[in-house]
């Protein structure tokens, strides 16, 4: 990676393919089960290809993400949209492409779906995303599916939704949707999900209404503390907590929309070491890549791996120095990591921090005037 201008994110493909493969492996023998991409996650055209090859669908959150799966190649019928707040433009365009599922979050956006799908004379095919109440194991900024969250339905209204759903034109009720939040390790907060989901299904067959698909959400995590020794997600124990603990019903099509478990492990942010800077107090380690590049630290506290490769070739068997790890940005929460040991550092060496496939490059911004950072596969 010498020759590599910095920053940059530099995506390891044989790996992205590797994790395909895997879920495949764990799903491949259940034709009940559909794995959308979040990409969210990650935009990268070239990813997007390669993933849509792989015969996955795609999970989009914009009218942008449509346009993007479509380009890449995902099947339409396989694309489904979600979104607290999709704009007029952002639906005609998913209409026009043929999208298999609007993931509705209001009953106020169906009515909106109706309209629109009736100017057009098209029927756009619906699932209710229902806000399951569920308490996940994450960090309160990625936890979607509690009451005070913003997006779906109240369960409670759920059946007064689907009514409403039958009775406007332009609408085929296809299913309920779901997502608790993201960077989930726990498998119990995916049983919970499941228990909830019976309940859920329960009462929606005793009022004579039938869900054909069933979207779980993603949310899976992934080890950011020990990339290398888990560079594959637990897909296992995944998709074993839904076929143990979902009542699928007869005919019935089980969603899944994981971003983050299938491209994190494949990204690194690639930056090279600008200065070491020593006070009465502290070292920085101050880098040429920062929040602008890769925001997760800043926003939420995230600790990705740090590994001086340039370093590790010098074989040198100092100890390690006890650093923080910062940007250049013009903001004291633009920092990597706070006393973090790293072995003996030196301007110009190059610095990987790792598990940045997912959610690093898309929330990359220009701020201070700064360029996008660069691409790389290898
Ligand atoms: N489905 C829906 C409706 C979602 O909102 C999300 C993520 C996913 C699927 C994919 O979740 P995943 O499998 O990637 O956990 N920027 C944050 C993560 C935000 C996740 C937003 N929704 C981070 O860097 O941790």
């Amino acid at each position: 990676m010498k020759g590599f201008s910095t920053p940059a994110y530099v995506y390891d493909t044989q790996l992205l393919n590797d994790t395909l493969e895997s879920i495949k492996a764990e799903t491949c023998n259940d034709p009940a089960f559909c794995v959308h991409y979040a990409i969210k996650a990650n935009d990268q055209h070239d990813i997007l290809t390669m993933i849509a090859k792989q015969g996955f669908g795609a999970d989009c959150v914009s009218g942008g993400e449509v346009r993007a799966s479509i380009e890449a190649g995902f099947p339409a019928e396989l694309i489904t949209f979600a979104g607290v707040g999709k704009a007029d433009w952002e639906i005609v365009l998913a209409l026009e492409n043929g999208i298999g599922m609007f993931n509705v979050e209001s009953r106020e956006e169906m009515e909106v779906i109706s309209e629109i799908a009736t100017a057009m004379n098209k029927v756009a095919h619906i699932s209710l995303r229902i806000n399951p109440d569920v308490h996940a194991n994450t960090h309160a900024h990625i936890t979607t599916g509690r009451a005070e969250n913003k997006f779906g339905i109240a369960s409670e209204d759920m059946l007064e939704v689907v009514r409403l759903s039958n009775d406007l034109p332009g609408l085929s009720f296809e299913g309920l949707h779901f997502h608790i939040g993201s960077q989930l390790l726990d498998m119990s907060d995916f049983e919970a999900l499941c228990l909830r989901i019976n309940q859920l299904q329960d009462k929606l067959e005793s009022a004579g209404f039938h869900a054909k698909n069933i979207n779980v959400g993603g949310g899976l995590g992934v080890d950011y503390e020990h990339p290398q020794e888990h560079p594959i997600a637990n897909f296992k124990a995944y998709f074993s907590t839904f076929r143990q603990h979902l009542q699928l019903l007869q005919g019935q099509r089980l969603h899944f929309e994981l971003g983050r478990s299938i491209v994190a492990q494949a990204g690194i942010l690639l930056s090279k070491v600008l200065y070491v800077k020593h006070t009465a107090t502290k070292n920085f380690v101050i880098l040429d890549a920062g929040m602008t590049e890769l925001l997760r630290p800043a926003l939420y506290g995230a600790l990705h791996k740090i590994e001086n490769l340039s370093a590790e070739e010098r074989h040198t068997d100092e100890s390690p120095e006890c650093v923080d790890v910062v940007g250049p940005i013009c903001e004291s929460s633009d920092v990597f990591a706070r006393d973090y040991l790293l072995p003996h550092t030196q301007r110009g060496d190059l610095v990987a921090i790792r598990t940045a496939g997912a959610y690093g490059q898309t929330m990359a911004s220009t701020y201070n005037h700064r360029p996008l950072p660069k691409v790389y596969f290898i």
